[in-house]
């Protein structure tokens, strides 16, 4: 307070002293020693009880008379006091009474900073759009401080200036003009909400402030385009999709906010047709609306845009990969084929071309060709996609003369796909096969006489070609038999493999023969294979048993002699018989047939011996004959019979006297020869006279009655047509040489051949009248069989009831035939018709050669 008081500026005026002192001293500050100032003693001033008059003024200062100075009273508030006035004074008087005294003073109260600046709200809130320009103004709210002067607002200063800056302009009124000036444009994307701090300052000291919040939003403009957050999106999509698939999300971003931020999504593809496949979503979803075929189109590239509602946009693209799907077959395609192939093709013969396709992708397009198994056939691949189909092994048409080759092609995918086709290729035929006979030889049987002509037996040759080179023909080989050529013996039919018989076989010439037949197909070159058929010649039973013993002659006589002194089963003799046929036809059975005596002889059934059966008697006759019946074991059966002279007798003296009787001397013999001969010469003499009378009658007759009716027509003698003899076929000439041992007993060891020139002599048919029925019969078939056979003479004798039908004739007889055949018909049967049996007495001539043998 001193210090105040010391320097405070004094001002005393008579009467009038002004002091100074700051606002706000506390209570009891000394504001000014006025009894110094006045001049005046304290005394005075209690004498005086000086006071101070204020007026309407609050009491804020006091006076102490003690001490004479002016204190505060109460505290002083120069901005409630004086507000904005200066200066600030309160007007005080000090009265003094005795005297009366009156002086007046000023006390100044000066400012002290006490206020600060202030604002009348505390924040300040302002919507600016981001399009604002830069220099923009926006006007701020001023502060307010009471104190004045410099205790007053001296500056204002505002933070953060990043986008703002303050402008302070010192108004006429001393006033300051806040702005806020934006110097940098605003971005709401950046920052939406700016705040700000103004502050303003006083010049006081200490420097007191005040601060106002500033918020400033940023207004949203559309000022960003949609972007893509890919430039270029990726998508895969197998091929054959369903509709509604999805390819991929696309999105966009746009950085305005509200609707200026809506973004809208569309293909802005040129191409019309995408639209068709693909579609966009609202939020982005690209769908598959159409159907996608790997096979057309491999990949996609679909422009996209997004747009917001302020239309900016931006624009992308989708590449679309389509995966292959193995959704095609393999396609086979036949570029060339034949249908048939040679059987004899060699190896590698191409027979089909043919090429594969298949649309797909990689593996499901990669093609692979087989065909089925165990064919003689191969696939092979040329290049890319053909193939050719070539023979692999050999083909025979006989095993198997068609393929059906079916060609699968199957691709590589999972799961591979296929196709085939079936070719049907045929084998043509290659004569490769021989003939082939049924059997590797053949053997067959035919009973001899025959028909000429008919078919023995058949060999079959197959052929396993086909068509021509299958036709079998059957050709026989030239080979002979005997000398003969084996074509007069069998003939072949070359279509059907029958073989006939030529003509009558006869088992007794020959009992077999062989021959070789080929078989011949029609190829070329023909392939043909033989075989050996042999054919082996049945008898029948068509020779009489021939005797041998006793050798009978039909004038000569044989007598066995018999003792009378003969045991039984004496043997007397054997017959002797042989049968030119075989087997059971052979077999020779003997029996007795008539016997002077049947209780003297027997003959042994298979050995013809015979033997006494009873002791010989007196009584018993010299001349025994006996005829014994040889038969043979055939069917039916043939026989012959010999007639055996036996004498009884002990001494030969005695045979021969019991024998003289006979005419068998050869004087005798001649005689009865002479007085046959006459015999029949007269018999004959006879016989044609009668015939010339009895033709002459007729004539004579015949004529008579011609001239009764005028007529003069000559008499034409009728032949028959003529007749050959000479037939090639059916008689067989035959000389057999008997070989017969006959030793059996026998004192008659020499044989008789019938010799050669003995046929000429008798021609004679052995069989009786069961052979002149085959004769018939084969005559009805204009057929003529003559068998010459043996033709000796005790086998004359033994046919003498024979000579009669089949002897040889005289050729006057002969004459009669031919012209009988000349007519046409057989001599038989010409014979039968005129009922005049062939006499011997027209046919025989023959000699009586034998002679009688005597024993020993
Ligand atoms: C007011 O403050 C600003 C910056 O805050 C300054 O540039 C300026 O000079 C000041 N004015 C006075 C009178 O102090
Ligand atoms: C081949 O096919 C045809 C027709 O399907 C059939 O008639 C024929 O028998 C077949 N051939 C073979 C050898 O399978
Ligand atoms: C029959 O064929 C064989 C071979 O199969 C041959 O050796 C033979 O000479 C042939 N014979 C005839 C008579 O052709």
């Amino acid at each position: 307070m001193c210090f105040i008081l010391l320097f405070l500026p004094l001002s005393i005026a008579l009467g009038q002293i002004s002091y100074s002192v700051p606002e706000e001293m506390p209570k009891g500050s000394v504001v000014g020693n006025i009894a110094i100032d006045l001049g005046l003693d304290v005394k005075r001033l209690q004498s005086g009880k000086a006071r101070i008059f204020t007026g309407e003024s609050a009491e804020y200062v006091e006076l102490s008379r003690e001490r004479g100075v002016l204190l505060v009273k109460e505290k002083i508030d120069r901005e409630l006091l004086c507000r904005q006035t200066t200066p600030c004074a309160l007007h005080l008087q000090i009265i003094l009474e005795n005297p009366m005294e009156l002086f007046r003073i000023t006390v100044e109260i000066t400012d002290i900073n006490d206020n600060s600046p202030s604002f009348k709200h505390g924040e300040k809130r302002f919507e600016i759009s981001e399009s604002a320009v830069t220099g923009s103004k926006f006007v701020l709210e001023k502060a307010v401080d009471l104190d004045i002067g410099r205790n007053g607002i001296k500056n204002y200063s505002l933070k953060p200036t990043d986008n703002f800056v303050l402008k302070v302009e010192n108004e006429a009124d001393g006033n300051k003009k806040v702005e806020m000036i934006l110097h940098k444009p605003l971005d709401r994307e950046k920052e939406e909400e700016i705040s700000l701090v103004l502050k303003a300052v006083d010049g006081g000291e200490p420097q007191m402030s005040g601060t106002v919040k500033i918020y400033v939003t940023v207004l949203d403009v559309n000022d960003n385009p949609p972007v893509f957050t890919q430039s270029v999106y990726k998508a895969t999509i197998a091929e054959n999709s369903q509709k509604g698939t999805t390819l991929t999300t696309v999105s966009a971003s746009d950085a305005d906010k509200g609707i200026n931020g809506k973004i809208s999504y569309a293909l802005s593809s040129s191409i019309d047709s995408l639209s068709d496949i693909f579609q966009i979503k609202e939020n982005g979803e690209v769908i598959l609306v159409g159907e996608i075929d790997f096979e057309r189109e491999k990949n996609y590239q679909i422009d996209i845009v997004a747009t917001d509602s302020g239309g900016l946009s931006d624009s992308s693209k989708i590449i679309v990969d389509v995966i292959d799907v193995n959704d095609n077959d393999p396609v086979i395609s036949i570029m060339s084929k034949s249908d048939f192939i040679l059987e004899d093709s060699p190896h590698n013969t191409v027979i089909v071309m043919f090429s594969v396709t298949d649309p797909d992708f990689s593996n499901n397009g990669r093609v692979n060709c087989r065909i089925s198994e165990n064919i003689p056939f191969a696939i092979k691949t040329s290049s890319n996609d053909f193939y050719t189909l070539v023979t692999d092994s050999e083909l025979d048409r006989e095993t198997a003369s068609e393929y059906n080759i079916t060609v699968t092609c199957s691709d590589g995918g999972i799961p591979s796909l296929s196709s085939s086709v079936t070719l049907t290729l045929q084998i043509s035929d290659v004569n490769d096969n021989a003939p082939v006979f049924e059997r590797s030889s053949y053997e067959a049987y035919i009973v001899e006489n025959n028909t000429p002509g008919v078919s023995i037996f058949t060999v079959t040759a197959t052929d396993a070609d086909w068509n021509q080179n299958a036709r079998v023909s059957y050709i026989l080989e030239d080979t002979s038999v005997n000398g003969v050529p084996i074509s007069s013996y069998v003939s072949v039919s070359a279509d059907s493999g029958v073989i006939h018989a030529v003509h009558s076989l006869d088992y007794e010439q020959i009992k077999d023969f062989y021959f070789h037949i080929k078989a011949q197909d029609g190829g070329s070159p023909p392939l043909s294979s033989n075989v050996t058929v042999k054919i082996l010649i049945q008898d029948q039973n068509d020779n009489p048993p021939q005797v041998l013993y006793p050798v009978q002659t039909g004038g000569s006589m044989v007598a066995e002699m018999v003792p009378r002194s003969a045991d039984v089963g004496y043997l007397v003799t054997k017959v002797v018989a042989v049968d030119v046929d075989s087997g059971q036809n052979a077999w020779l059975s003997y029996k007795l047939q008539k016997a002077t005596d049947r209780a003297l002889f027997e003959v042994g059934l298979q050995n013809g011996e015979i033997r006494t059966i009873r002791q010989v008697t007196d009584k018993d006759a010299v001349k025994q004959r006996l005829t014994v019946i040889v038969e043979d074991n055939g069917q039916p059966s043939r026989s012959a019979t010999v007639i055996v002279n036996v004498a009884v007798a002990d001494s030969f003296p005695e045979v021969l006297s019991e024998f003289t009787d006979f005419p068998h001397d050869k004087e005798y013999n001649d005689n009865l020869t002479f007085y046959l001969v006459l015999a029949l010469a007269v018999v004959s003499f006879l016989f044609i006279t009668c015939l010339v009378v009895i033709i002459s009658v007729k004539i004579y007759r015949w004529r008579q009655s011609r001239i009764l009716y005028h007529s003069s027509l000559p008499v034409i003698p009728y032949y028959p047509p003529r007749y050959s003899d000479t037939l090639g076929t059916g008689t067989l000439p035959h000389v057999y040489n008997y070989e017969v041992c006959r030793t059996t007993d026998s004192r008659k060891s020499d044989c008789k051949y019938g010799g050669a020139g003995s046929q000429n002599m008798l021609i004679m048919d052995p069989s009786s009248t069961g052979t002149m029925q085959r004769i018939q019969n084969e005559k009805r078939n204009g057929q003529r069989i003559f068998n010459r056979k043996h033709s000796s003479r005790f086998r004359f004798a033994n046919q003498t009831p024979d000579i009669r039908q089949s002897a040889n004739f005289h050729p006057r007889q002969r004459r009669v035939r031919r012209a009988q055949q000349r007519n046409g018909s057989h001599p038989c049967e010409g014979e039968n018709r005129q009922g005049k049996p062939l006499q011997k007495d027209d046919a025989l001539f023959f000699t009586f050669s034998d002679y009688f043998r005597k024993p020993n």
